[in-house]
């Protein structure tokens, strides 16, 4: 079941990308044939329930790879709107969002692979999941242009800068450093970055003075990014915008050699000074989250327990192991491992006890290759999760008779192991009665 739910996300995944390559090669862009469907759902369910969720919820196959999640349609709660604060967007926010994607997330850009006619029925289609656009009647609201750029424009800019306290969250040059709020969630209570003012080719809803202006006029709905309508006149904001765009820094693909290697030398220096976040980047990165994280039905994290374990595997005839809680809780996670206990098994794959981990499923035998420094940061992240009590019980260990036949189907016959893996949580929570596994 699980299984079949990973191969739809991978095959969507590749098939994406496989499309976004075709499209990436320029001319043949032309060639790409948009599918004929053209009525809302059709599309929808070929495109982009994968992600959004077949009833948009935002809780499609892929979303929980995603860090920047998928949208749930049925709060009605967009970011990119030319409406009022908190009100829904209008039809043409939508076509243009659905053309254009969102710059730094995973939501495409549509406009290469779906006619007008096409982008226009699913845009009605993802209205109908939200009572709200029955009821509402979003009005776009009128704005002038922002003022044009000028040394004095942008002098000015930095003057509401300051006095917005855009520092707080955006860092006083715009990269986030010194920034203080430094853990926001979102609306729907995930962690949120906000956004490194000098790289504008990751603003969602664009990069001209006009976009960010409109950001500012209207606020980004679920999201910690404020409307300032009643703080400040369009023009203040305008100018507000124009220093904004005088912050963007060179994009690599525009530097020399030299300029990206010492561009990314410092931002590895950077990066490996906070050394737990760097942590928590690994954690995300080395799949550790994705099998150390029990499981709803459709293969999504169950949140609440993110890394604190409980996902339960089969890998028949070897061994049937939970996977274990990495939180820092001191009973039942790594709290009260110590570093070189938690390197024995990422790296040797040697247990506290001095036992021996199989070489699969926990892939020890990758991570043995990991620089000092990451390990080290990787410790570091683990430490700074917050405790998750989850008692893992021990993994069911094959015995001889099974594993040798394990290992003769695996080396001699060439078999594949099979791989299984079940919904629910097979810790044990405090105050849990007994084994939640809701294995069929
Ligand atoms: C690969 C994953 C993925 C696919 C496929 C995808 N989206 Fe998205 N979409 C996202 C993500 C992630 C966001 C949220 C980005 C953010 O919040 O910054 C999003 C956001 C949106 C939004 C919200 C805009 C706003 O103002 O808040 C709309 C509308 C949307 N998607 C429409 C679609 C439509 C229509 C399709 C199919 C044609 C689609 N998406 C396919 C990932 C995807
Ligand atoms: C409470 C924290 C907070 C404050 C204060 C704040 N921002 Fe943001 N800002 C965010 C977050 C979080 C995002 C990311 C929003 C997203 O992607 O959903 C963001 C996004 C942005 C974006 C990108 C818009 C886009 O299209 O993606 C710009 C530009 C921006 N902020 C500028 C500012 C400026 C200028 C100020 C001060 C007037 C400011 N912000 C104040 C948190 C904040
Ligand atoms: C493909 C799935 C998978 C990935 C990826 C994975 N693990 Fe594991 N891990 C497991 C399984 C299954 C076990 C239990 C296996 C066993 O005890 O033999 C385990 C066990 C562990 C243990 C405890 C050993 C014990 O006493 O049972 C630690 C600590 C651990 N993993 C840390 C990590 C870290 C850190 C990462 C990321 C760097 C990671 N794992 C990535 C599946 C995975």
């Amino acid at each position: 079941m699980r299984m079949r739910a990973r191969a739809a996300v991978l095959s969507g995944l590749l098939g994406l990308l496989a499309s976004l390559c075709v499209s990436a090669q320029g001319p043949s862009r032309a060639a790409v044939t948009p599918p004929a469907a053209t009525d809302g759902k059709t599309i929808y369910d070929a495109h982009c329930a994968n992600c959004h969720g077949a009833a948009g919820k935002g809780d499609g196959p892929a979303s929980s790879l995603l860090t920047v999640r998928p949208r749930d349609f049925t709060l009605g709660r967009y970011k990119l709107r030319s409406t009022e604060s908190g009100a829904v967007p209008t039809d043409d926010d939508l076509l243009r969002t659905i053309k254009s994607g969102m710059h730094g997330s995973a939501m495409p850009e549509w406009a290469p692979f779906l006619t007008d006619v096409q982008v226009r029925a699913v845009a009605i289609y993802i209205k109908s999941f939200s009572r709200r656009f029955a009821s509402e009647a979003p009005q776009a609201i009128a704005l002038a242009d922002p003022p044009a750029a000028s040394p004095d424009s942008i002098t000015h800019g930095k003057a509401i800068y300051e006095r917005f306290k855009c520092a707080s969250c955006h860092g006083d040059d715009g990269t986030g450093r010194g920034a203080v709020n430094t853990d926001l969630k979102d609306d729907w209570e995930r962690p949120i970055a906000a956004t490194r003012l000098t790289e504008p080719w990751t603003f969602r809803g664009g990069a001209t003075p006009r976009d960010i202006l409109l950001r500012f006029r209207t606020g980004m709905s679920g999201s910690p990014m404020p409307s300032f309508k009643d703080a400040a006149t369009d023009a203040e904001m305008g100018h507000l915008a124009n220093y904004v765009v005088s912050l963007a820094r060179k994009p690599v693909w525009e530097m020399d050699a030299a300029a990206v290697k010492s561009f990314y030398e410092d931002l590895d220096r950077q990066e490996r000074s906070d050394k737990a976040a760097r942590g928590r980047y690994l954690l995300d990165t080395l799949g550790c989250k994705y099998c150390h994280s029990p499981i709803h039905e459709d293969g999504s994290a169950i949140e609440e327990f993110t890394l604190a374990g409980g996902q339960r595997l089969s890998l028949y005839p070897f061994l049937e192991p939970v996977t274990y809680n990495l939180t820092s809780d001191r009973r039942t996670g790594l709290g009260a491992w110590t570093d070189d206990q938690i390197k024995n098994v990422l790296t040797r794959g040697v247990r506290p006890d001095g036992s021996r981990m199989l070489p699969f499923p926990m892939p020890w035998p990758a991570y043995g290759n990991l620089k000092p420094q990451d390990l080290d940061a990787l410790i570091a992240g683990l430490r700074s999760l917050p405790p998750v009590p989850n008692a893992i019980p021990a993994p069911k260990e094959p015995t001889l008779i099974p594993y040798l036949w394990g290992k003769f189907q695996f080396l001699i016959l060439k078999r594949d192991i099979p791989s299984t893996d079940y919904p629910g949580n097979a810790g044990t929570p405090a105050g849990a009665r007994s084994w939640q596994t809701q294995a069929k």
